[in-house]
């Protein structure tokens, strides 16, 4: 029975031409044994000459190549004939690649994982320490490890490349890799050498304790990054015992220094107006402005910068009526000056509506968010909040007594109407508000910034412009009654 003798390195490249001679001789896979050896070169048989090859085609799937060219790196014996065995019958069946159930390709799917999943850890874990003269032009560097699998070989490519600038051996039991001048060369694998105490490893240290973020520890997850079989050759592994043991007080006085708030706004929280004990009449505009200042009818008042009150002139015949202030409202205390408030503009501006001759107020005062990080996203009012604010946009609607009202959404238009009926089955018609207020009902320009398909959202804007212009006309025919 032939017997396949694999040299230490290039061990993938030979496994392939070995088995290329077997197969193309027609040697089943149970006539034929492998193994791993210190030769130079694939030795059959004890030195017989490779097995004649029969005439004819040989297809492999490249999937298969690749795969073998992986697999030779793992530690198990049984490696090679795994591939043999595999590569028979898929030559004569090549769908077997893609077969999921192939209980022989999951094998060596498994072993193809490890190997990819040590050959991380041999490229994340591998520390050097300096040997020899440090003012030489070219500084070298040694490191010792054990890698799982027989993964020096095929992660020596990347050292070379990474550190293309120093000289440097890694010792492993198995092979020693050295790379001078940029040249790879292997030796038999080596005992532990004495490394040096490197002074380049107090810095590492250092560094290693200063990312250390304690609010992030997740055991289980560093455990299977960085196994504690490989602690013992990583300097900064000797701080993680102390680094756990605090990372609790740590985390605590963290949480302690934090600010609560995202900067930029805490501060005009903080110079807000106390709250009245309760919402004085209206009489101007300006005093309903300082009342909805100390608003506290809701919660909303506590996370926002301030109370956004509606603006336009007293006597403006057309009011619009969104929903809540946004980010850029909240901050610039003034309404529909954000993303939405610019379409709006646009759009009014299509549709022959000045806005500064229209009063532009929201159902809700203050800008209702939840914190992602330090975004704040807005969040929907809800039926109670709508309903404690209506007090405000009541005065509102006292002081500039619009002619038509155009709610821009469904909570203007629930707060105006008490109706929360679907706006979209509502919008272009006029329905009662307020003492009988002719009340416009549309969709908010923000619904048509959310809409993610570009030919939905120009056909939807075509519509907000052809409502605005059906509001503009119903305005008019109020006029000139
Ligand atoms: N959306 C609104 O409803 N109102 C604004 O003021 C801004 C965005």
């Amino acid at each position: 029975m032939p017997h396949v003798t694999l040299p230490k390195t290039g061990t993938d490249k030979a496994w392939r031409e070995a088995a290329r001679a077997c197969l193309q001789a027609r040697i089943p896979p149970e006539q034929v044994s492998w193994s791993r050896g210190p030769a130079e070169d694939i030795l059959f048989a004890e030195g017989e000459a490779p097995p004649a090859a029969k005439p004819g085609p040989i297809r492999v799937p490249p999937a298969f190549v690749e795969l073998a060219s992986q697999v030779c790196w793992h530690r198990d014996p049984e490696r090679f004939a795994r591939l043999y065995a595999f590569l028979w019958r898929v030559v004569a069946q090549p769908a077997l690649m893609q077969d999921a159930a192939d209980r022989d390709l999951t094998a060596l799917r498994n072993m193809e994982r490890a190997v990819h999943r040590d050959l991380h850890k041999v490229k994340a874990f591998v520390r050097f320490r300096e040997i020899g003269d440090r003012t030489a032009p070219r500084r070298r560097f040694a490191a010792w490890f054990e890698p799982a699998h027989y993964t020096l070989e095929p992660a020596a490519p990347f050292f070379a490349r990474r550190f293309a600038d120093m000289d440097f051996s890694i010792a492993t039991p198995d092979l020693v890799l050295h790379v001078e001048d940029g040249t790879v060369r292997f030796e038999e694998g080596a005992d532990r050498p004495e490394l040096p105490e490197d002074a380049a490893e107090e810095l590492w240290l250092t560094y290693f304790s200063n990312i250390f973020n304690p609010a992030r520890v997740k055991l289980d997850r560093m455990l299977a990054e960085m196994p504690k079989k490989y602690w013992k050759n990583l300097p900064e592994t000797a701080l993680i015992p102390d680094l756990l043991a605090g990372a609790e007080s740590r985390v605590r006085a963290m949480a302690e220094a934090a600010p609560t708030r995202a900067p930029f706004y805490a501060k005009a929280i903080a110079a807000r107006p106390k709250a009245p004990a309760a919402p004085p009449e209206a009489g101007s505009l300006a005093s309903l402005r300082a009342e909805e200042a100390a608003c506290t009818r809701c919660p909303l008042f506590e996370g926002a910068t301030q109370a956004v009150p509606g603006e336009g002139p007293l006597d403006a015949p057309l009011m619009f009526v969104g929903e809540q202030p946004g980010d850029q409202e909240d901050l610039q205390g003034r309404p529909f000056v954000g993303p939405a408030g610019q379409l709006l503009d646009d759009i009014l501006n299509q549709a022959g509506i000045d806005r500064r001759r229209a009063f532009l107020t929201n159902a809700v005062k203050h800008f209702k968010y939840t914190l992602k990080g330090k975004r704040r996203i807005h969040a929907s009012p809800s039926g109670g909040e709508i309903s404690a604010c209506r007090t405000w946009l009541s005065q509102e609607l006292t002081l500039v007594k619009p002619r038509l009202v155009v709610a821009l959404g469904a909570s203007a238009a629930e707060s105006l109407t008490g109706s929360r009926e679907g706006i979209l089955k509502r919008r272009g018609s006029i329905e009662d508000g307020p003492g009988g207020l002719p009340v416009f009902l549309t969709v908010h320009p923000s619904f048509l910034l959310r809409l993610p398909d570009p030919v939905a959202r120009e056909m939807e804007t075509e519509r907000f412009r052809q409502d605005l212009v059906a509001a503009r006309e119903h305005l008019e025919r109020l006029m000139a009654a």
